[in-house]
């Protein structure tokens, strides 16, 4: 009989409250099921409200890209994708207030159903620049479906059409959100529980 590949120790689904043996990583804020699931009902809502339409996926790089593939696959319509890379953080866990666009789209937007993923919107600082830079590209709509809401933090409302989870204030890694440039792979979201970077 043939053996399968070693299975290599990656990032382990926790146990209770002790996720992995990392001792920066504290509470989960969101499971692996919970994701999940809310990934799958966005997935339909999304799917319904652009029912004949081809809505083009712009995800911000690069916390977004775990939650944007998923999301994708949860969308039974003909998706486009593109992808733009901002800076408004550096490795600072605080926001700056500065946005800088690192790496622009590929497509025109023009006449396009643009659907802007985000991994987070803390401030909203880099939504609300983002939507005017986007907007500013006479796509044929604009929304936004963000996977976290931090409470509280945002100084005006983002309207955002879509969101999975709004969570307490603490600063969260896994799922696509890094602290300098670590902890992206995993399969859930969790607290920091390290120093602040
Ligand atoms: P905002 O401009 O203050 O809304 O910040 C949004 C961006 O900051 C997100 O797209 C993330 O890249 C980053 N960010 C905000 N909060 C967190 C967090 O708790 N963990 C990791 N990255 C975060
Ligand atoms: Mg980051």
């Amino acid at each position: 009989m043939e053996r399968g590949p070693e299975r290599r120790e990656g990032p382990q689904r926790p146990e209770g409250d002790a996720p992995l043996d990392d001792p920066n990583l504290g509470e989960i804020v969101v499971s692996e099921e919970q994701l999940k699931e809310r990934i799958a009902a966005l997935g339909r809502q999304i799917t319904d409200d652009y029912a004949g339409r081809a809505p083009l996926l712009v995800g911000v790089l690069k916390g977004a890209f775990v939650f944007m593939s998923d999301l994708a696959r949860a969308i039974d319509l003909p998706v486009e994708f593109d992808f733009m890379a901002v800076s408004s953080y550096g490795s600072a866990t605080k926001t700056s207030g500065v946005v800088r666009i690192v790496k622009d789209l590929d497509l025109d937007l023009a006449g396009r159903h643009v659907l802007l993923v985000e991994d987070i919107v803390d401030s909203g600082l880099t939504l609300s620049y983002l939507r005017k830079n986007l907007k500013a590209r006479n796509p044929a709509s604009l929304e936004v479906c963000a996977l976290l809401v931090r409470k509280g933090r945002q100084k005006r409302s983002p309207s955002l059409r879509y969101v999975g989870f709004s969570i307490p204030p603490e600063f969260v890694i896994g799922y696509g959100l890094d602290v300098d440039e670590r902890y992206r792979n995993l399969p859930f979201v969790c607290t920091w529980a390290g120093s602040v970077p």
